[in-house]
């Protein structure tokens, strides 16, 4: 074998999703394809803080069929530690990005391929201005929330699973004549909760869009019984607020605070509004773990390929996206600028009113 004629760098950055694996197959078949070599970097961009930095030449062999139905990142990934405003043990906080950039420079790299949502992006773009490297974007969120892209890798597996425990909360559900009530995750956006909600045939579906009254929602409940309805399906997003105007959060190790406990809260509200047995899922990290779906494949393997090809070409600072069946590409600010969230005139809006789906305004 010759000696690669290009080495690239890449990443995964941010909350894993399933897909990712399949995105690093993609990048480096068709990488290897041109005699290029591809460079991983470890756990995001914190791979490149240590000392010597964390990374792993990706080979074909390394890419094997196996991963692209493997959940998860080989590569690992963050999504704490802004390199800009990094926590120090002594609780400052200190701005790194110097030192990922002097890394990158001396892995030689031509361009990164940065895997990641919104946050992971922005903070990417920022460096590749700071240190003057060629970046280009592959988006993968479950929250579907990045703009100039129809989809994102994670998605559709995320939506798959939220489904299947809507098949799952049915039976149990009218068996016991309950609301079931299912959280699921989506951050600011509403997606997952409606798109699982129309698709596993949920009877109440909020999202943190639209604003809803306990009032709407029991009296949504209360027609299904009167029309001999025995049991009712709820999906709430979890960034969805409380009565009061709340979001919900919960405290983790290293004072982190994410997006949770609005399916309890209102599974209280319910039980007592409509005097009915309420019981709550909070569906979390499954929805981002596990094989990815076809679809989410399908996407990953042609965001890879045309992330290479796109570097071939020498066109950067490119987010590559899915639009009407096809690979696209647009500048990364666009796509960053700002959250993609449910429109109140969403087609799937739409299609959750005329099926009689209450939201809850
Ligand atoms: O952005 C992806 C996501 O899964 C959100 O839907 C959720 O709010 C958050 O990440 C959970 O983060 P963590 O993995 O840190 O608990």
């Amino acid at each position: 074998m010759n000696a690669p004629v290009k080495r690239i760098a890449i990443l995964t950055s941010g909350g894993d999703c399933a897909g990712l694996n399949a995105i690093l197959r993609a990048v480096v078949l068709r990488a290897s394809a041109l005699n290029w070599e591809v460079i991983g970097i470890k756990n995001g961009t914190h791979g490149l803080l240590c000392d010597p930095p964390k990374t792993q030449v990706l080979t074909v062999e390394d890419v094997e069929t196996a991963i692209l139905r493997q959940g998860g990142t080989i590569l690992g990934t963050t999504n704490k530690g802004d390199p800009f405003a990094y926590p120090m043990p002594d609780g400052s906080l200190k701005d790194r990005s110097g030192e990922i950039i002097a890394a990158l420079k001396k892995l030689g790299c031509e361009a990164v391929i940065g895997i990641g949502g919104d946050g992971s992006l922005a903070i990417l773009q920022r460096l590749a201005r700071q240190g003057g490297f060629h970046l280009i974007g592959i988006p993968k969120t479950i929250d579907n929330d990045l703009s100039m892209t129809e989809t994102s890798v994670g998605f559709d597996t995320a939506v798959a699973v939220a489904t299947e425990a809507l098949d799952r909360l049915q039976p149990t559900a009218a068996s016991h004549d309950r609301i079931m009530i299912l959280e699921v995750m989506g951050r600011d956006a509403g997606h997952i909760a409606l798109t699982a909600g129309i698709a596993g045939g949920a009877d109440v579906i909020l999202i943190p869009e639209i604003p809803y009254t306990l009032q709407k929602v029991a009296a949504h409940i209360e027609s299904l019984r009167q029309r001999g309805r025995n049991f009712a399906l709820m999906v709430v997003s979890e960034a969805v607020k409380t009565s009061a105007g709340e979001t919900l959060t919960k405290a983790f190790y290293g004072n982190q605070h994410r997006l949770g406990g609005i399916g309890h809260y209102l599974g209280a509200q319910i039980a007592d509004l409509c005097q009915a047995e309420t019981r709550v899922t909070v569906l979390g990290h499954v929805q981002r773990g596990g094989q990815p779906s076809a679809q989410d494949r399908l996407l990953a393997t042609a965001f890879g390929v045309h992330a290479v090809e796109l570097i071939q070409a020498g066109h950067y600072d490119r987010m590559v996206g899915w639009s009407n069946r096809t690979v696209i590409d647009v500048p990364i600010d666009d796509a960053i600028r700002q959250c993609q969230q449910v429109g109140p005139e969403d087609s799937l809006v739409r299609t959750a009113r005329g099926l009689g789906v209450c939201l809850g305004d």
